[in-house]
């Protein structure tokens, strides 16, 4: 199959949070099946990365009236994948994700990438479309009776609210107006690839059932309800070339299985990063996060208020977000400076560091549609800490007393006190020396690569082409 598949950010190149990392590894994970698949993003780059080349086709966009131009770069990634990026003057190239001015930008960026199924040469099966900033182009393709439509959503809360009045003049007719009055929803553009598109997905099977309930759906209940049918769940892998931990160019020591030992390095450049004594007699939690509401910190900060005091631990954080978090998280580390070090920003080679060298990872997350954390830090040697939610719930399975089954320490109840409960057990674990180790080795040969997940989209994939051709 020929596979149109696009997204917002593409790791390596450009990355905000966990879609860069699927749209960076489902592709080439689809083309080692043998599919072809062009890989579409904006031009997020200051310039274009090298060994680009651009292209001799004029994308000709209309935005209120005007005529507008964007051109296209092409950059081979392996054999049967290419990655394309679409530059508009002005409204790329800012060497970042998103802005103040998405709606603008996305618009531009939709406008030109429906427009790649009908380019010479180009004919796909399928066009892969995720989250709201391709939902116009969803729109547009499927309007047009080009290749069936499947919108993945990754995160429900992202939407791209507009009014009608500025999609009439920027855009034109907009007849979903309609749809979005009967069903009470504000129009936005994620809505319009849920009314457009031939199929939605989600990034775990736990999400694909809570995404449609108004307690998870941010508002969009309604519009789910009006597609009557199903979203499918097909849960994320990882790229386990990028992420493993015998060959991270980015770890002070690289180890397997058999030589966790030399954790204990990594564990100590860690310390020695953020000042926190030298050692491997406590456990070491980590958190690698964006600082916002979803990822838990809510519960996170008053939780360690009281878990600090008397904990036997220490603990590492790495992100950045909302500054009433940051001053939180300050606060607490400027009191427990001998047990928590913070460090704000984002920092792979740090992020590697911590899934390499900490004993737990914990991600407290109020909802989750896939998460990556979990796997990347079980691929590592990392025993997840997490709420049981969307893909979490999906992977991480909570350990019986003896830790010689289930791969985590699990959660249900969105309280500080459930969380600091988790966190006192999970220490308390660390303590079982060997069998802990016993644990550490179980987790890190499960398998969360993309082979299973890969073949999923496949499938799907095909009863959607057959289905488009009856
Ligand atoms: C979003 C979700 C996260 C998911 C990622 C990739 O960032 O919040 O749960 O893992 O997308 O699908």
């Amino acid at each position: 199959m020929e596979i149109l598949f696009a997204a917002a950010e593409v790791s390596p190149f450009f990355k905000a949070g966990g879609l860069a990392d699927v749209a960076g590894s489902l592709p080439l994970a689809m083309a080692r099946l043998g599919h072809t698949v062009r890989l579409v993003a904006p031009l997020n780059l200051a310039e274009p990365p090298p060994g680009a080349s651009l292209l001799p086709n004029r994308l000709d966009i209309t935005v209120a009236g005007r005529h507008e131009a964007a051109s296209l770069w092409q950059l081979p990634l392996e054999e049967r994948a290419t990655l394309y990026l679409i530059d508009c003057p002005h409204y790329f190239r800012r060497g970042h994700v998103y802005d103040e001015d998405d709606l603008e930008r996305f618009t531009r960026f939709s406008l030109a990438l429906a427009q790649l199924p009908y380019l010479p040469g180009w004919k796909p099966d399928v066009f892969h479309a995720n989250d709201w900033h391709v939902c116009l182009a969803v729109r547009e393709v499927s309007n047009a009776g080009g290749p069936p439509v499947l919108l993945t959503v990754h995160n429900v809360q992202y939407q791209g609210h507009f009014s009608p009045e500025w999609f009439e003049f920027t855009v034109g007719t907009f007849p979903e107006a309609e749809i979005f009055h009967q069903n009470r929803v504000f129009p936005n553009m994620l809505g319009l690839g849920l009314i457009q598109a031939q199929t939605v997905s989600t990034v775990s099977h736990t999400f694909a059932r809570e995404i449609v309930t108004p307690e998870f759906a941010h508002g969009e209940e309604t519009l789910f309800a009006h597609r009557q049918r199903p979203v499918v769940g097909i849960l994320n892998g990882l790229d386990y070339d990028d992420f493993n931990p015998a060959a991270d160019p980015m770890l002070a020591v690289l180890f397997d299985s058999s030589s966790l030992e030399e954790r204990a390095v990594n564990k100590s450049v860690l310390q020695a990063w953020v000042g926190l004594p030298q050692g491997t007699g406590l456990p070491l939690l980590g958190m690698v996060t964006r600082l916002v509401e979803q990822k838990g910190l809510d519960i996170l900060v008053p939780a360690l208020e009281r878990f600090l005091l008397g904990a036997e631990a220490q603990l590492i954080i790495l992100g950045d977000g909302e500054t009433r978090y940051k001053d939180e998280l300050s606060c607490l580390a400027g009191i427990y400076g001998n047990k928590m070090g913070v460090v704000f920003g984002f920092d792979e080679g740090m992020a590697r560091l911590i899934y390499g060298g900490c004993d737990v990872f914990i991600m407290p997350s109020s909802f989750e549609p896939g998460g990556l954390g979990q796997l990347i830090s079980m691929r590592y040697g990392a025993i997840p800490l997490v709420r049981h939610t969307g893909g979490l719930a999906d992977t991480v399975t909570d350990l019986t007393e003896d830790l010689s089954q289930g791969n985590g320490f699990v959660f249900r109840d969105y309280t500080p006190e459930t969380l600091e409960a988790a966190l006192d057990r999970a220490v308390s674990s660390f303590a079982l020396r060997e069998e802990w180790i016993r644990l550490q080795r179980r987790v890190m040969g499960l398998d969360f690569s993309w082979g299973a997940s890969a073949r999923d989209y496949e499938a799907l994939y095909r009863i959607m082409v057959e289905g488009s051709r009856k």
